[in-house]
């Protein structure tokens, strides 16, 4: 008897082998309830934009999510939902991620399996040297944070006060802006690390008020931590006092911003995508994004959901459907895309992302408030390597 006759024999007696033969399934470990829900929703819609958009047939196999909810930043969660895809559901691909430590709680896992592991968002330096399965379709806090000293050193600030959150990606932030402000001759008159868990920041912003700075650069992670650092920025009356307010893109993000009001206008930053980016391919994407969810504008967090997608079904494409770990992590070393944030690729050698930083304002369009792109730093890489 052929192969393939007995192949399908099995299959019919089982039911699944079919299925599991026909089928790439992707993994994806996501922040989907508690404080950090809208990561998760950002990253899988964005994940189901690009199936949308390209169909969920690649090289005959049908690309199938399987999703599970890290519940916030919770690394032992991570680490056994990271185990039960590979042991019980035998996913091709591991990818998600919007938080820190649940990342690099995995990449033991995505060693030992040799799971081609994609981060969507997580954003720390260190997490792709923690295994060689890991690739980075986001961004690292460090890759934006050095353009932002730079243009604040430009721009002819000199005395600036930072505050972060008190956990890896800030702590990139805050060393990153340290040493490239003061390599230019400027100079961080203090600094001060915000708890990542129920954060009061009126008092922490007062501080900073008080040695009377320049400017404060800020990063704290998207969504509630941004709007409550806002608040108080506005409420201790920062801006009143001349103090200006340079931030990386996730303090401004999409997904916040008509929250933060018309108080964030003028607001600085420097991110890798805003939903204003004007391209084709944004275009597209924006559309894809909002047939799978109307009411939310997607962010940068889904764009590295639409990324990843967009990374797997190549490597599938590239395997003509038959995923090997280092196969797979071959293709996507050096691997190009066009993104909608425009072009990106992952190093070939770090496996971390190199792709325009750009440097925005906060200013309304069409009566909307939206980061309005106005100088690129082209083709950064990951300072922090
Ligand atoms: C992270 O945990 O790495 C992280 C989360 C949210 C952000 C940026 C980085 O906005």
């Amino acid at each position: 008897m052929k192969k393939w006759m007995m192949l399908g024999l099995v299959a019919l007696a089982t039911g699944h082998a079919v299925a599991a033969g026909n089928t790439i399934k992707v993994g994806v470990l996501a922040e989907m309830s508690g404080t950090f829900a809208d990561f998760g929703m950002q990253i899988t819609n964005g994940a189901k934009a690009y199936m949308k958009q390209y169909g969920d047939t690649v090289a005959g196999k049908k690309i199938e999510l399987v999703i599970k909810d890290t519940t916030g930043p919770a690394p032992d969660v991570a680490k056994r939902l990271a185990q039960e895809l590979v042991v019980q559901d035998k996913v091709d691909f591991i990818v998600g991620f919007g938080l820190t430590p649940n990342a690099f709680a995995v990449a033991p896992i995505a060693t030992e399996a040799k799971k081609p592991t994609i981060i969507m968002n997580a954003a720390t330096s260190a997490i792709t040297t923690k295994s060689p399965y890991i690739a980075r379709v986001s961004f690292t806090l460090a890759q934006v944070t050095e353009p932002m000293a730079q243009w604040a050193y430009k721009s002819g600030l000199r005395k600036i006060y930072t505050v972060v959150a008190d956990y890896g990606p800030g702590h990139d932030a805050e060393q990153t802006f340290k040493k490239a402000f003061a390599r230019l001759g400027g100079e961080v008159v203090g600094e001060l690390r915000v708890p990542l868990k129920n954060p009061e920041f009126g008092p922490f912003v007062q501080r900073a008020k008080d040695s009377k700075p320049e400017a404060v650069f800020v990063f704290v992670p998207a969504g509630e931590m941004a709007v409550g650092f806002m608040k108080a920025y506005y409420e201790r009356g920062l801006a009143k006092a001349g103090i200006k307010l340079l931030s990386t893109g996730d303090v401004t993000d999409d997904g916040v911003i008509e929250a933060l009001g018309d108080n964030a206008l003028g607001v600085i930053s420097t991110h890798q995508y805003s939903a204003a980016h004007p391209s084709a391919e944004n275009k597209a994407f924006l559309a894809a994004y909002n047939q799978i969810n109307p009411k939310q504008r997607p962010n940068f967090m889904a764009v590295g959901g639409y990324d990843g997608m967009a990374a797997v079904y190549e490597v599938v494409r590239q395997l003509n459907g038959n995923i090997n770990g280092d196969k797979a992590m071959q293709v996507l070393r050096g691997m190009k895309l066009n993104s909608p944030r425009g072009p990106i690729q992952i190093d070939a050698e770090t496996r971390d992302i190199v792709q325009n930083v750009y440097v925005r304002e906060v200013k309304k369009v069409d009566g909307r408030l939206y980061n309005v792109e106005f100088e690129t730093f082209a083709a950064v890489r990951d300072p922090g390597k």
